[in-house]
């Protein structure tokens, strides 16, 4: 019988790397064990870190999410690798990495690019503000579909790097454009038809969320759309993502959101929240009244 709280039990399906066989398994492992006693979780899996490359080195989804080579976890690479179905090479990792992005929440930031490609196809909204892009294959993908689209993005991305990868990847598109701005000091300007956000308010805390959801009402024309995405509080991954990966986020109920609209002054926007597939990523719509 598998005991929950013993890596050992696990050792030949850790060094193996998981089959699909073996998924359930392995989320009883991360689940029962991390729920139970987070902290004493952590300090064991620090150990099978150390001796499994999926989970310390950066050819591996979970290695390199826990190296965060950028400074920060959920970073342009991390994204684009999870959007491109990436596998490491080597059997080891590359069983670990099909684990990875076999999960929900692979799943779930897989349909937010195409969520977001749905707001803009149906909507085909004039004006769109890309709050913090990343690697912006969303919008790439939506650009080669709808090559003629009457649509121009402004992206605000922070990280330099996220910005040269995605640039390379537009290849020059005119339609769309990159601003290196910290969204937490940019001052906000310009009206546009939808304001997306994805990846980015999941990192705030309450008064983050508020302060900077305020800024961004802002720059919503009147009858134009904001959207904004995070992390359920109902995540079936969480704890693979806390342990095995180091990627924390601020996991939040439909009414957690509705309620940070509110306080935002947005309560009158008619708030809604959606989700995608998968159920892991919510989707905060709010409409500026006409
Ligand atoms: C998880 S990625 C999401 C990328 C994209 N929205 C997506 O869903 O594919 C988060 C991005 O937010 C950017 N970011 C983080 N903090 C930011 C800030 N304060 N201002 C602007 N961008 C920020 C990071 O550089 C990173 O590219």
């Amino acid at each position: 019988m598998l005991t929950r709280t013993l890596p050992d039990a696990l050792h030949d399906l850790f060094v193996a790397g998981p089959d699909a066989a073996d998924y359930p398994r392995i989320n009883d492992y991360f689940n029962h064990a991390y729920h139970r006693d987070p902290d004493a979780f952590m300090l064991q899996f620090e150990l099978l870190r150390e001796q499994h490359a999926a989970f310390h080195s950066p050819d591996a989804i979970a290695g390199y999410c826990c190296l965060k080579p950028f400074g920060y976890a959920g970073d342009f690479q991390l994204i684009d690798r999870l959007y491109t179905h990436y596998t490491g090479d080597g059997k080891h990792i590359a069983r670990w990495d099909a684990f990875a992005q076999a999960q929900p929440a692979a799943v779930a930031v897989r349909n937010r690019k195409t969520y977001f490609m749905d707001l803009l196809t149906n909507g085909m909204p004039g004006r769109v503000l890309n709050v913090a892009s990343g690697p912006a294959r969303d919008v790439f993908e939506f650009y080669e579909k709808w090559p003629q689209a009457p649509i121009t993005v402004d992206c605000l991305e922070y990280d330099a790097h996220a910005i040269a990868y995605a640039k390379s990847l537009l290849n020059g598109n005119e339609r769309v454009l990159f601003r290196q701005q910290n969204i937490l000091t940019w001052k906000a300007e310009g009206a546009y038809q939808l304001v997306w956000s994805s990846g980015l308010f999941d990192y705030f805390t309450d008064a983050v969320f508020v302060r900077v959801l305020r800024k961004l009402l802002s720059c919503v024309e009147p009858g134009g759309e904001l959207v904004i995405g995070n992390f359920s509080d109902e995540n079936p991954n969480r704890a693979f993502m806390e342990a095995g990966m180091q990627w924390y986020l601020h996991h939040r109920s439909p009414f957690q959101l509705t309620d940070l609209a509110r306080q935002a002054g947005a309560a009158d926007w008619t708030p809604v929240v959606r989700n995608e597939p998968a159920g892991v990523n919510l989707f905060l719509h709010l409409t500026k009244p006409v």
